[in-house]
């Protein structure tokens, strides 16, 4: 069906390069803001196109998503250059207008047997194109082997869980690069679930969108072919800080992937300076562990992200900005300055206790 559309698909995405010559600059501007320390996420690819797919359930779908743009584009042209000629030809004419009621027209059955049927036919061949690749796409058998995250949206910031491997953490998610067949084949299955309020999950080059819906258990799956840091938002309204929901896939080889299990594993280190040691008993003192876990210490409050391994990501706030020892410390001291009306309080710490506990959390890797 899309054999005859190949040309016109070749011709829409070396247009939507030109257009996106735009969205490129603006990316760069992002990534020089917050791409600058890549770590070990490998190639970051903040510019989230969806007609770039680098996974599998992506790369279903731009077919479908080609036909519909170009269908709903041809109905667009029609409709407007109709709208545009009717009004242009029975504008007011003052020399022409005898100001006589012009003919009453009431209904015409074949006007309006066309403007039914054909809709409906459009629509039904939409439905089929599109329902197909989504049967396709959720009826996926995963190989045994496959990756299981269990992700939990919550205004506004991502829990992440690894329940095989039992590891959680937040607004970063790691998986191994899938090759297309063979003993390297890994896709990740991904249970989407909900604490509060809707969200949903899009990261734009791997995979198209999923609700996180309360009370309800929600299933998609990625299968990047390519490593690097995918960059994803929440893409459902979910209240005043929804455009800072933002989530990261680093996708990694198999190797790197499996060191970065083995290091979310490992325990957290005892405090080597008196400094870290002062931020430790802060931190317990204060109310942070009533919302914050540190696995392997009495911090475990599940209303915040998990903080066993907050040192080893790229961002803070859900990506509302990079992990610098500034940024961190500014987090603590308040975080309603960089996202404000997130839920975490200004804890009205003294500034010593805001130096020792950020130098705390940077030990925490
Ligand atoms: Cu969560 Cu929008």
């Amino acid at each position: 069906m899309f054999a005859g559309s190949l040309s016109c698909t070749h011709r829409v995405r070396l247009w939507l390069a030109r257009t996106g010559a735009l969205a490129l600059v603006v990316g760069a501007a992002l990534s020089s803001a917050f791409g600058q320390d890549a770590g070990d996420g490998g190639e970051m690819r903040p510019v989230a196109d969806m007609f770039q797919p680098l996974s599998r359930p992506a790369e279903m779908i731009l077919g479908p998503t080609i036909v519909v743009l170009l269908v709903t584009t041809g109905i667009f042209v029609v409709v407007s250059s109709v709208l545009i000629f009717v009004i242009w030809k029975f504008r007011r004419k003052s020399d022409a207008d005898d100001h006589q009621e012009p003919p009453q027209i009431y209904g015409s059955t074949h006007i309006e047997l066309a403007w039914t049927v054909v809709p409906i036919i459009i629509t039904v061949v939409l439905i089929l194109v599109t329902s197909r690749t989504i049967g396709e796409i959720q009826n996926r058998k995963l190989p045994e082997n496959a990756v299981q995250i269990r992700l939990v949206g919550h205004q506004w910031w991502w829990e992440v869980h690894y329940p095989k491997e039992g590891i959680i953490t937040a607004n970063e998610i790691h998986v191994p690069r899938s090759d297309r067949t063979g003993p390297g084949e890994r896709p990740t299955e991904i249970i989407l679930e909900s604490a509060d309020v809707i969200h949903s999950f899009w990261v734009p080059q791997l995979a198209g969108k999923t609700d996180l819906v309360p009370n309800k258990r929600n299933r998609t799956w990625i299968e990047p072919f390519s490593t690097g840091t995918f960059f994803g938002n929440c893409a459902e309204y979910c209240g005043t800080q929804h455009a800072n929901m933002l989530l990261r896939v680093i996708v990694e080889e198999p190797e790197a992937y499996e060191r970065w299990i083995q290091k979310m594993k490992a325990p957290v280190p005892a405090p080597a300076t008196e400094l870290v040691a002062a931020g430790r008993k802060a931190f317990f003192a204060n109310s942070c562990v009533s919302c914050h876990r540190v696995e392997g210490t009495p911090a475990a409050g599940i209303f915040g992200p998990d903080l066993t391994k907050l040192a080893t990501r790229q961002t803070i706030g859900a990506g509302v900005a990079p992990l610098t020892p500034e940024n961190l410390r500014s987090w603590v001291r308040d975080p309603q300055i960089l996202k404000t009306g997130c839920l975490m309080p200004d804890m009205k710490l003294s500034e010593s206790e805001v130096d020792s506990i950020t130098a705390y959390l940077l030990t925490l890797k």
